[in-house]
Parts: structure tokens; C-alpha cells; sequence
């Protein structure tokens, strides 16, 4: 497992003393992650993101994938790892004083090279005051909510609710290529045969756009699986998808961990790890290893992905027939068939 630094940081004020953690009081974590100190287990963890979640449960964690079930004002303590998207962390920041007690403390915290000094602005903004530790690359901040900018918390609450694009499509900030359809999926579209047919899956299925382009031009797809691992792209995606007539079925689910259905036909544009400016290739790998899995042996597997994206490798390992379908701008299609068992 990578290091997870900001985790190890946003324990300090509790392990030092400066914040009591309440024995008895309710306390949530929101975007926890695993592996967590034993003392917060029996306490809310909220993770929207299956891997993590998958995590949080196997350690034996009460964790749930949204914190929509947790009234205003009920907590003694939110703690918060900050997400990256600036828009997303400030509407984490609001929620997590919003679901704090008058009475208790938030504490947010944030790696260097995950926008900590971005946070740290948004918190005093929010917060009013705060305190700050910096240490093992991140900073920390807690404050209690009793001088919060309700306007403010207001605002940014509002502007990372659901809202429906000009193209029509249901978005939400912190989610991927929320303003605009990506440019790698908008490629695959112009390519994606009108002629699939049967169980269609869609891998890393996002906000269902490539679904939803699958159950207007495919005719005969007689079921489109969706398998996200982000609970609210798929919340979206399943407002992408309410009028197909086509039959859909949503699945919150970690691909590396395999699928059980089998399939006619899977697309995806797959996700892959940034570091600095290049991909790591791996998860996108697994992808596409599941895929190959998953396809009945007359399926296929239609995808794109950055041109530098190491995956030919795997597909010939996995297929016995693939086929290099468009470059454009950086991004290939790929179609590959006769998976290898
Ligand atoms: C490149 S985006 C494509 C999204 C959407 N299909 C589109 O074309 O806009 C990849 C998607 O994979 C999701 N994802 C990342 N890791 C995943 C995993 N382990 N299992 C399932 N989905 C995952 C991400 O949340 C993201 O929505």
C-alpha cells in the first residue's frame, strides 16, 4: 500500500492531545480511508470511492457511501481528507462544518502536492480562524464551527449539487470530465459500431456517457451494465440513462476485483493513475484483463486511450485478434476479439 501521508497527518492533533477525541459523542470521518487508527473504528466513515470503501468494510469499518443520512449539527467531531478538485474540498469544507456541532471541532487536512495551501485558505475563509500543523508534507487544520460563513457554506454547498449541462447530461463537480464530454470518449463514440448487440457493459462507466450513446445508436443492445467505482458519477449516470428504453442495471463495483456477468460486448475508456504528466498504466491493464474475462467468446472489446498508454501488450496476450481503429489528438481506439481464456 502507497504511503498515505495526509492519513498519517490528520491524526497529529488527536494523537497529541490538542483535540479530544469524545468517547461517547458522535464523530464522522468524511473521505476516510483505511487503514484507520483503532480507536475511530466503531465511528461513521464516509467513502464514495469502491476501492477505499472496500477497505474501510474488510476492517471491519461502519462505512457508507454518502452522508446524506447525517443531520446538521450531529457531530462532536468531522474529520476530512481533502480531495484535490478545488470545488469538490470546498464543498467538503461545508459540509463538514454544517454536520458539526457548535460545540466541536472539524479537521481538515490535505498533502502539499494535493492542494494543502489551496484547503488551508478555504478553511480560514470558511472557518473564520483555524489552527494550522504542517508536517509530513501536509497541513492540517481544525477550528470549531462557531464563527463559520453560513453564506459562504451556503454557496459552496450549492455549487457541487447535481446540475444538468447545456449538452444535456447530468454533472457534478469533483467527478471525472464534469464540464464537458472528454475528448478520449467523444473519439470512441464517432467509432463505436451501431451494430453491438446483446449484454453491453460499460467499464469505469463515469456519468454513463458512453452508455447513453450506446442505448440511443445500438439497436439491438439488449442490456447495458454500468460498473462505476465512484457512487456519485453512477448517481448521475443513472439521471443519464432514465429515459433508455433499452434495459440498464447499475453497479457501484471495483473492477480489479472482477465481474461476475459475462458480456456481448464491452466499451470503456479506462482510468489510469497520474503521476506529474504521465499515466500509470496498470489499473487500465486490469481493465482490460477483465474485459478479456468477462467477453462471451464471440464478444469484443471496444476502447480508447492516451496514445503513450502501454496497452497493446496485454490486449495481444488476452486477444487473438486486435484491431488499431483511429488515432486522433493523442488518443487511439482499439477494438480487440477472441478473448483468451
Ligand atoms: C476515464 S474515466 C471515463 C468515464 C466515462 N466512461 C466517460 O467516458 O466519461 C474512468 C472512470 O473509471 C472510474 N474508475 C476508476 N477506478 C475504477 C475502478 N477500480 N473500478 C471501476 N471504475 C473505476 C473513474 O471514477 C472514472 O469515472
Amino acid at each position: 500500500m502507497k504511503d498515505d501521508s495526509a492519513l498519517q497527518a490528520l491524526w497529529l492533533p488527536l494523537d497529541s492531545g490538542r483535540i479530544a477525541l469524545p468517547t461517547d459523542a458522535p464523530g464522522v470521518f468524511l473521505n476516510a480511508r483505511a487503514p484507520l487508527a483503532p480507536r475511530w473504528r466503531a465511528r461513521a466513515c464516509v467513502q464514495a470511492f469502491r476501492p477505499d470503501f472496500d477497505a474501510l468494510v474488510r476492517m471491519g469499518v461502519d462505512a457508507r457511501p454518502a452522508d446524506d443520512e447525517l443531520a446538521a449539527g450531529s457531530q462532536s467531531l468531522v474529520l476530512l481528507l481533502a480531495p484535490r478538485a478545488r470545488a469538490w474540498s470546498r464543498a467538503q469544507l461545508a459540509r463538514a462544518a454544517m454536520l458539526c456541532a457548535a460545540d466541536g471541532q472539524v479537521v481538515a487536512c490535505a498533502a502539499n502536492d494535493e492542494g494543502a495551501k489551496s484547503m488551508e485558505a478555504d478553511f480560514m475563509r470558511l472557518f473564520g480562524s483555524g489552527t494550522v500543523l504542517s508536517k509530513h508534507k501536509c497541513r492540517v487544520v481544525w477550528a470549531s464551527p462557531q464563527t463559520v460563513d453560513y453564506a459562504l457554506m451556503e454557496e459552496w454547498l450549492r455549487a457541487a449539487e447535481p446540475r444538468q449541462r447545456s449538452d444535456g447530461l447530468w454533472t457534478q463537480t469533483g467527478v471525472f470530465s464534469a464540464d464537458a464530454v472528454d475528448p478520449a470518449s467523444a473519439l470512441l463514440m464517432m467509432h463505436l459500431p451501431a451494430d453491438l448487440s446483446g449484454n453491453v457493459a460499460d467499464f469505469g462507466a463515469g456519468n454513463g456517457v458512453l452508455s447513453r450513446h450506446v442505448v440511443r445508436h445500438c439497436q439491438q443492445a439488449r442490456q447495458v451494465d454500468l460498473y462505476e467505482a465512484d457512487h456519485r458519477a453512477l448517481q448521475l449516470a443513472r439521471c443519464n440513462l432514465d429515459d433508455a428504453n433499452t434495459d440498464t442495471r447499475f453497479h457501484w463495483h471495483d473492477i480489479a476485483a472482477g465481474v461476475q456477468e459475462r458480456f456481448d460486448a464491452v466499451v470503456m475508456n479506462p482510468p489510469f493513475h497520474l503521476t506529474g504528466k504521465r499515466g500509470i498504466p496498470e489499473l487500465g491493464q486490469r481493465f482490460i484483463d477483465v474485459a478479456a474475462d468477462a467477453l462471451h467468446s464471440r464478444g469484443q472489446l471496444w476502447m480508447v486511450a492516451n496514445s503513450h498508454l502501454p496497452y497493446e501488450g496485454v490486449l495481444a496476450r488476452r486477444f487473438a485478434r486486435v484491431d488499431d481503429v483511429a488515432k486522433h489528438a493523442g488518443f487511439k481506439v482499439l477494438r480487440a476479439a477472441e478473448p483468451r481464456r
